[in-house]
């Protein structure tokens, strides 16, 4: 089996650590699909896949903007189109709207999705809304005031051999051929809809404010700084009331939205799906 591996090289890089400003910075392009350049891909254009599997990180609720930049490239309209994508997310936990924009922008390339793998956060929602960010600003992936260390579980990583293996078999029988998902009953994904008021309320305000900073200025410019930093004001205000706020009322109210939730859940899980039937197929 060839396999071609890709690297997005982002012009100019992102930093790692992330300064504080810096990583604040990407949200309004990242809000507005506005990617940055990419260094010249490895990819000609005249390459002819059975598969493209497309890893991904969710920034600010939307594709991270290297990704982005990526499906915005020519070549990727020419190698995608018709051709079986399967999407692998990572990221903290809020990935149904990125999610969206994925499908909306593979769509609009005419690529077929048939799989959604997604690695999440081991911490939950309250406690990565802390370590996440602290790990980016920091550097260190490190347990903090005794919360979980940030990131997916090195354990969930080495479990995750079960798709390549799955993979392996489906490729080996062209079950790529069919639009059937080749990653069914692996539990590729949990999707947790009760999230998804919250980010259609945060990803309405990235996309105002992101309008606004974006009419101030080009990324990095020192005027988007103030208003920046208004916006994080804003948005701390906006986390510590609207997700809890949010998930109370689902709460009280989930008895009568049992059916609409189940739904959705289904919904965001397609097309892999949440079942675990053939887990033990690929025991590791
Ligand atoms: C600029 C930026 C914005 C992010 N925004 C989100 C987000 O909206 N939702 C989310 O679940 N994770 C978000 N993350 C976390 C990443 O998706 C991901 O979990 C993290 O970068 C770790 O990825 P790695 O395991 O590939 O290093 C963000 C990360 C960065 C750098």
């Amino acid at each position: 089996m060839d396999v071609h591996l890709e690297v997005l090289h982002p012009l100019p890089a992102y930093p790692f650590p992330w300064p504080f400003f810096r990583f604040f910075d990407a949200f309004p392009e990242a809000a507005h699909l506005i990617a940055p350049k990419l260094e010249p891909l490895a990819l000609t254009g005249k390459e002819d896949f059975d598969l493209v599997i497309l890893f991904y990180q969710v920034w600010f609720l939307a594709p991270s903007l290297p990704t982005t930049a990526f499906l915005q490239h020519p070549l990727a309209a020419k190698l995608l189109k018709g051709k079986p994508v399967i999407t692998v997310i990572a990221c903290r936990n809020m990935w149904l709207k990125a999610q969206e924009k994925m499908v909306s922008m593979l769509s609009g390339i005419n690529a077929r999705l048939i799989d959604n793998v997604v690695f999440t956060d081991r911490g939950n929602v309250f406690a990565t809304l802390i370590t996440t960010p602290l790990w980016f600003l920091t550097g260190k992936q490190a347990s903090f005031f005794g919360l979980p260390p940030p990131g997916i579980a090195p354990s969930e990583i080495l479990q995750a051999q079960r798709f390549g293996l799955a993979l392996q078999n489906a490729l080996a029988d062209d079950a790529e051929k069919s639009n059937a998902p080749l990653l069914a009953g692996l539990k590729a994904v949990e999707a947790n809809p009760k999230l998804y008021f919250t980010e259609k309320a945060a990803t309405r305000s990235f996309y105002y404010w992101g309008k606004l900073i974006r009419a101030a200025g080009e990324p990095g410019q020192w005027i988007r700084k103030p208003i920046l930093f208004l916006y994080v004001i804003f948005l701390v205000a906006l986390i510590v009331t609207v997700i809890p706020v949010s998930l109370t009322l689902q709460a009280l109210i989930r008895p009568l939205l049992r059916k609409q939730f189940a739904r959705m859940k289904y919904n965001f899980e397609l097309p892999s799906g949440s079942g675990t039937e053939r887990m033990s197929n690929y025991v590791i």
